[in-house]
């Protein structure tokens, strides 16, 4: 079973979609630690709840980003992490995080890459005019969710979305899409050919 580190900075749904699926020894993977940004952040009452260990690394404790980014890597490497899947963690990783994880760190995204990357995906689909978004698992690489494309699933927007009720309808497929292909990641790896990603088939 691959272990997995999740990184949270917000509710933490899709933490908790991962929870619900990882007891299942089919699944594949285990969350074995939940790292946040942020010590008020839902996803630790998640974690807690389900008996999974959490740590908090706060930008504020270091004098720079990286060595913020550095004790990020260092922590997650304490949970000896096959994947880290970032689930709302609304920090961009840098090069010494990358250096340690990449190729193996993967993120979800509301909004189908490579439109909409960054903080606002949903308001800035709602407001672009868009008829179909959805959300986008990536591989996390140097730029902000420019990284190689492993899954998508695609969401109408209906005449009277407010980003909040986008969101959450956003929100509802893109828990699935993170759970399934999360296993699949963990049960029979990845490779990446240029842009494109291979997701491997698992044994038997
Ligand atoms: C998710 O929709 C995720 O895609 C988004 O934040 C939400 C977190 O929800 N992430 C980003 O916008 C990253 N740029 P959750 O805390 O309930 O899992």
């Amino acid at each position: 079973t691959a272990r997995v580190v999740v990184l949270a900075s917000g509710a933490g749904s899709n933490l908790a979609a991962l929870l619900a699926a990882h007891d299942d020894p089919a699944y594949g993977a285990r969350v074995v630690a939940v790292v946040t940004d942020k010590p008020d952040a839902g996803a630790l009452e998640h974690a807690r709840t389900a008996g999974v260990a959490c740590a908090v690394v706060e930008p504020q404790d270091f004098e720079t980003r990286e060595g913020w980014d550095r004790a990020l890597a260092e922590t997650v490497a304490v949970f000896h992490a096959d994947y880290v899947v970032s689930a709302g963690f609304m920090r961009i990783l840098g090069a010494g995080f990358l250096s340690v994880f990449g190729g193996r760190t993967l993120n979800t995204h509301p909004a189908l890459l490579p439109s909409f990357p960054g903080a606002h995906g949903v308001r800035d689909a709602l407001a672009y005019g868009v008829r179909v978004t959805g959300c986008t698992v990536h591989l996390i690489d140097a730029g902000v969710d420019t990284g190689p494309i492993v899954a998508q699933a695609v969401v109408a927007v209906e005449d009277g979305d407010d980003e909040a009720t986008l969101h959450e309808r956003i929100k509802t497929v893109e828990r699935s899409l993170l759970v399934e292909w999360v296993g699949r990641v963990a049960r029979g790896g990845l490779t990446v050919d240029g842009r494109r990603v291979v997701v491997g088939t698992p044994e038997g």
